[in-house]
């Protein structure tokens, strides 16, 4: 890997699970790794903070497979392909390792950009740019339009956030939005009440939802914020019991660790691209105390 993207105190490149190689971002007390294999942030830690992202200690870290945890990139398709069945779930972008392009430092920033390596074989570019500063990690995916054709987009930088138990968090800013229930199956759209609790596997496409939300932590004393641009789609995900005991990926145990809730554009906000067009998917994180 190149290692000129090395800058003292700020970024380094470094060999972590699976001998995957990461890149690791400082700044001022903060920290985020971000793994080539899926452009996969797998960590972030404000300064004095525990961990935001949650991964699980059965995520398989293997090149051409996804990580469990973490911020899992889903593109160019979220969830599974629209037409093609034999084709991985969530996308191209999580089973290849990206390349490192730019890296930079700023008084306030420090900043990584990877790149999808297989653009030319389907017609699409897209970049993953990294950033962090002492209060935020933001995370910027990037896709263009290479094709002469109107390209069809969904897309989800699905993060996977760390919680004390998801019996006793609630997920703030989604009230009074309408959603698709895909449990136990896809059903016609039913509309939030309040903000969202958990007490069973849950597996929701909020649409229409472009402001930020909040994960309230009264175990960690800290709310983590969610911001995003350019998404009118959030998924809110928890396996619960039966459905993490069927995933090879995924402790039995795990689920009262984590939440997904995924800044996405999927379902009715799915996106087309015109020849040529660049479209931005940002997601923002902080964390704040309760
Ligand atoms: C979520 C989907 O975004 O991702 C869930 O809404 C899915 O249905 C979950 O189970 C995890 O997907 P995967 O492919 O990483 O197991």
């Amino acid at each position: 890997m190149n290692q000129s993207l090395s800058i003292p105190g700020r970024v380094s490149v470094k060999t972590g699970k699976g001998g995957l190689s990461y890149i690791e971002l400082r700044y001022n007390g903060a920290e985020a790794h971000v793994y080539l294999q899926g452009a996969h942030v797998l960590h972030y830690q404000p300064a004095e903070q525990a961990p935001v992202l949650w991964h699980s200690q059965k995520s398989n870290f293997e090149t051409n497979r996804p990580i469990r945890g973490g911020i899992p990139v889903c593109w160019p398709w979220f969830g599974a392909h629209p037409s093609d069945t034999t084709l991985p779930a969530h996308g191209l972008a999580r089973l290849v390792e990206w390349e490192p392009i730019a890296s930079d430092s700023t008084p306030i920033t420090t900043t990584v950009t990877l790149r999808y390596p297989n653009s030319e074989k389907i017609r699409a570019s897209a970049e993953l740019i990294v950033i962090l500063t002492d209060d935020s990690l933001t995370v910027t995916l990037t896709t263009t339009n290479i094709s002469t054709e109107p390209m069809p987009l969904t897309e989800a930088l699905h993060a996977y956030f760390a919680v004390s138990d998801i019996h006793n968090i609630s997920v703030h800013g989604l009230e009074g939005q309408p959603y698709i229930d895909t449990l136990p199956a896809v059903r016609p759209l039913r509309t939030q009440t309040g903000p969202i609790t958990f007490t069973k596997e849950t597996d929701r496409i909020y649409i229409d939802t472009p402001r930020e939300c909040a994960i309230h932590d009264p175990g960690m004393n800290r709310r983590i914020l969610v911001g995003k641009e350019n998404s009118l789609s959030t998924v809110v995900w928890n396996p619960w019991i039966a459905k993490a005991a069927r995933m090879p990926d995924y402790g039995d145990n795990e689920y009262p660790e984590m939440v997904c809730v995924e800044t996405a554009n999927c379902g009715p906000n799915a996106l087309r691209l015109t020849p040529g067009q660049t479209h931005a998917l940002t997601t923002r994180i902080r964390v704040v105390a309760l």
